[in-house]
């Protein structure tokens, strides 16, 4: 039996894309679903393109039923990965799905993480520290924000050419490489 991913993202979905591209010609694991809570986000058409079902919800349905939960078991998932989805995952959840849930950031954690870190604000602070190097963060979530087991880190060196712009280009460049690769790793690594 494959090995079976669910995708949370809030946003353009990038990675979540890599990643269905990547499991596409898996012989050993596929995405399942993808789930957001933001009915405009670019993630939707992207599930669509693959045509990975997407589940659309909103904070009470999040945090206050088990909807979601029974969703994922009915699809007997076996990975939840955040990619680019910011609101921190409630205890049922966690506690449902332990060690298997993790999430991308965009920073090398435990540095330029915690509420309200995300995306350019991420970037942003990196450049203003004056930092020489950056990169990537894979980790399991727990109950506060990026604080969980760190899986897998990437560097890249900051130039003193780089603005913004290239730090998020080289960002997003490693995470695209990285996160299928890593995700890979795990769910081998995982029994059936
Ligand atoms: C990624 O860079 C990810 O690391 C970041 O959101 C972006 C989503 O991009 N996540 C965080 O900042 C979490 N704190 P995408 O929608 O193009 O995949």
């Amino acid at each position: 039996m494959k090995k079976r991913i669910a995708i949370f993202a809030s946003g353009s979905g990038s990675n979540a894309q890599k990643i269905m591209e990547h499991f596409k010609r898996s012989d050993d694991a596929e995405v399942a679903l993808v789930l957001t809570n933001n009915p405009d986000s670019f993630v939707l058409q992207r599930a669509d393109n693959f045509e990975v079902p997407s589940h659309i919800f909103d904070k009470k349905e999040f945090y206050e039923t088990e909807k979601i939960i029974s969703l994922l078991k009915n699809l007997n998932v076996d990975l939840i990965v955040l990619a680019g989805f910011l609101w921190l995952v409630p205890q049922n959840l966690l506690k449902t799905f332990p060690n298997k849930i993790i999430n991308i950031h965009p920073a090398l954690l435990p540095k330029y993480g915690g509420k309200g870190m995300y995306g350019e604000r991420v970037h942003k602070a990196v450049l203003e520290a004056k930092e020489t190097e950056s990169g990537i963060t894979i980790h399991f979530v727990n109950s506060e924000f990026d604080e969980g087991e760190i899986i897998h880190q990437s560097k890249f060196r900051i130039d003193k050419s780089d603005d913004l712009e290239m730090i998020k280009f080289k960002i997003q460049q490693l995470e695209h490489q990285q996160f299928p690769k890593v995700i890979e790793g795990l769910l081998k690594k995982m029994k059936s």
